[in-house]
């Protein structure tokens, strides 16, 4: 993208992105960047209202196409409120979650299909796409144990269980696989393992 530099985190749910995601804004914060952290499904106004529709268990009635248009739709709303005036200002945008989310959950998982997601993707985005991508992979399991320590209740996605994770997971490797924009990293490592590995592939591309 234009100027600035987008980053992207990915990974199935409790992969440790958010503590990933803290370390990296701190780094490039030291090293004098303006960084504007934000998420997906989420982070404007809109986007935070589909958020809470998504996420809410009580929503089980949803329909997987539903689901898709509305991660969609939220972000077309960041796409163009967000990420691309602070890309063209220069800015590095970290977002928690992108494009690849819909590839994963709802191309693979959901078996919709990543010929439709490709297509609604490139709708969302007007094509732009981020300049380098984190997948921190762990076995799902793993992850359960990392969620249920962190507390709280689990959303409407995180309740579709274990086979499903497992599967999410199965869509980021395929993804990657053919893709040099995307980086698998081993998220069972410790968080300072991880995040001296993410640090010394950025130093490469800024
Ligand atoms: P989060 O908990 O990491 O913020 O993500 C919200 C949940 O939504 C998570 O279970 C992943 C899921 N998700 C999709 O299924 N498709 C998408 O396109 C996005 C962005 C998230």
């Amino acid at each position: 993208m234009e100027k600035g530099l987008f980053i992207t985190f990915e990974g199935i749910d409790g992969c440790g992105k958010s503590t990933q995601i803290g370390l990296l804004e701190s780094y490039l914060k030291e090293k004098g960047k303006e960084v504007l952290l934000i998420r997906e499904p989420g982070g404007t106004a809109v986007g935070e209202k589909i958020r809470e529709i998504l996420l809410e268990k009580k929503n089980d009635s949803m329909k997987p196409l539903t689901e898709l248009l509305l991660f969609e739709a939220a972000r077309a709303q960041i796409t163009e409120e967000k990420i691309i005036p602070a890309t063209e200002e220069g800015k590095v945008v970290i977002c928690d979650r992108f494009f690849d989310s819909t590839t994963a959950y709802q191309g693979y998982a959901r078996e919709m299909g990543t010929e439709l997601t490709d297509l609604l993707n490139g709708i969302a985005t007007a094509g732009r796409s981020p300049d380098i991508t984190f997948v921190l992979d762990i076995d799902p399991e793993q992850a359960y144990a990392r969620r249920v320590g962190r507390g709280g209740e689990e959303d409407r996605m995180e309740a579709l269980g274990l086979m499903f994770q497992q599967k999410v997971r199965e869509g980021y490797l395929k993804l990657a696989s053919d893709n040099p924009r995307v980086r698998v990293i081993d998220a069972s490592a410790t968080p300072e393992e991880i995040s001296e590995q993410i640090k010394g592939m950025i130093d490469n591309v800024i």
